[in-house]
């Protein structure tokens, strides 16, 4: 299970000026209620997507489908995609399978190795390349792009389809997965021709909101993560949020706790795990975070240029490199901690160094406590300097409480568009660029932005020094 708990970001904490008061609740509390009644009846009438996924059966039997038809046949899967097509995978795998899976031998290992390959850096995917061309009869590629066009993906697609296709002739298409929109889009169509076993996407589920569906579901599945307890964990979470009691409502009561600290100048979002299994969860997150809600305009077309800029920080190692400035840095920032209470591992410092103060203490104590004792610590140090904090406790890291998380933050971000009166649903901002890209590479149809960003195609040299 996990829990937020809230005492830190409170004016009795940190100070009115930057903590949370007991008026400040008390005047959000109708926008509160407003937030969650609408976004609340989207869900029961069906038309907020990713609210009707833990209790969706059919993207888990496709899954499982796919996954006991390729499980224990495949010693490597590959996956291809780039942001809600990648970041939730990347996740769920590092949060729910040891640090050490991929080197984890292959008769104990639960699944395949997994590679995501999440962007098109030449060096990134030639070593991958040249890792698996000698084991390609073993290796699935899951290629995933909603679109179906990505560019990175796109990309990275075809010279997978060639290397497969060179190397294991006519066959090659058993040893593609794709998951894409299953009535249209490019990658779409392609799948059909060469005969690819297909997983959907579905049409009214975004990008960063598709972790559990088949999007993050099937590679989880594939290592032996159990998506049953993921569902249930976000299916559980779903019900916790649907009180109208904000103060019972854990998205409502961080979502406000947000609000209210956005308008008191925490315009940063830190999110720190004092764990490196739960670290990559915060990249899911920032994507989330960021593409949702960063909107130059409101609901009303008026420019509001709302956003957050969520950050991502790992205890205890920034501790070293973070906490001064979070400290005595511009008061910016609400820090969320995510803390663990019984670690997957535990290991314990041994007796030794008796006569040394400045060693002895640690001896028979588990990592365990010291990291939790330094994430309170660090608590502790940020309240001093007046900087709020929540934290998100993990009771252990299971499958459940993964899920447990994924909810709570999509339905937090969803209760933070309502509060800022915005579209958490779109991502016009990104279009641009893709655009530009095609121009600068010779996509055909671009050619007026092509001559838009001329400027920007090669480097004026008087400001080359
Ligand atoms: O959240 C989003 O919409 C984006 O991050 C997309 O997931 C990303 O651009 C990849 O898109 P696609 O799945 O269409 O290839």
């Amino acid at each position: 299970m996990i829990q937020l708990y809230w005492k830190n970001c409170r004016s009795e904490v940190v100070g009115e000026q930057h903590g949370v008061t007991q008026q400040d609740l008390e005047k959000l509390s109708d926008a509160m209620t407003a937030a969650h009644k609408a976004v609340q009846s989207q869900a029961d009438s069906g038309t907020l997507g990713y609210t009707k996924l833990p209790t969706n059966k059919e993207y888990s039997q496709q899954v499982k489908t796919l996954v006991d038809k390729y499980r224990g046949k495949v010693t490597d899967l590959v996956v291809l995609g780039i942001g809600g097509s990648a970041l939730g995978n990347i996740a769920l795998q590092s949060a729910l399978n040891p640090l050490t899976y991929n080197l984890i031998d292959d008769a104990t290992r639960p699944g395949p190795r997994l590679f995501v390959l999440d962007n098109v850096d030449p060096a990134l995917v030639g070593e991958m390349l040249a890792f698996l061309r000698p084991r390609l009869k073993t290796t699935l590629v899951n290629v995933i792009s909603k679109s179906g066009e990505t560019a990175e993906t796109a990309s990275q697609f075809m010279i997978f389809r060639d290397m497969l296709r060179r190397e294991l002739g006519e066959g090659f298409a058993k040893n593609i997965v794709a998951t894409t929109d299953m009535a249209k889009g490019t990658l779409n169509k392609i799948a059909k021709a060469d005969g690819y076993d297909m997983l959907p996407v579905p049409d009214d589920v975004g990008g960063r909101f598709s972790v559990l569906t088949p999007v993050g579901m099937f590679s989880a599945a594939m290592c032996g993560i159990d998506i049953a307890q993921l569902l249930a964990g976000a299916q559980s979470m779903k019900q916790r949020c649907s009180t109208p009691q904000w103060r019972q409502n854990p998205a409502v009561l961080l979502a406000g706790i947000k609000f209210i600290s956005y308008l008191k100048g925490k315009v940063m979002d830190v999110m720190m795990p004092y764990s490196n299994r739960l670290y990559l969860l915060a990249d899911w997150y920032r994507q989330l975070w960021a593409e949702s809600l960063g909107k130059a305009t409101d609901r009303a077309g008026r420019e509001v240029f709302a956003g957050l800029t969520p950050i991502k920080a790992l205890g205890t190692t920034d501790q070293h490199s973070q906490v001064q400035l979070y400290r005595e840095g511009p008061n910016d920032k609400l820090v969320q901690f995510l803390e663990v209470a019984q670690q997957p591992q535990e290991v314990t410092v041994p007796a030794g160094f008796a006569d040394v103060p400045g060693m002895s203490y640690l001896a028979g104590k588990t990592l365990g406590q010291l990291l939790n004792a330094e994430k309170v610590a660090t608590e502790y140090a940020l309240a001093f300097s007046k900087r709020p904090s929540v934290t998100i406790r993990f009771d252990a890291i299971t499958p459940h409480s993964v899920g447990e998380f994924i909810y709570l933050y999509e339905m937090t971000t969803s209760i933070m568009g309502e509060l800022l009166n915005i579209n958490a649903y779109d991502q016009p901002a990104v279009e641009l660029g893709k655009q530009a890209t095609f121009a600068l590479m010779g996509r055909a149809g671009y050619s007026e932005m092509e001559q838009k960003i001329k400027p920007f195609a090669s480097v004026d040299k008087e400001f080359l020094v």
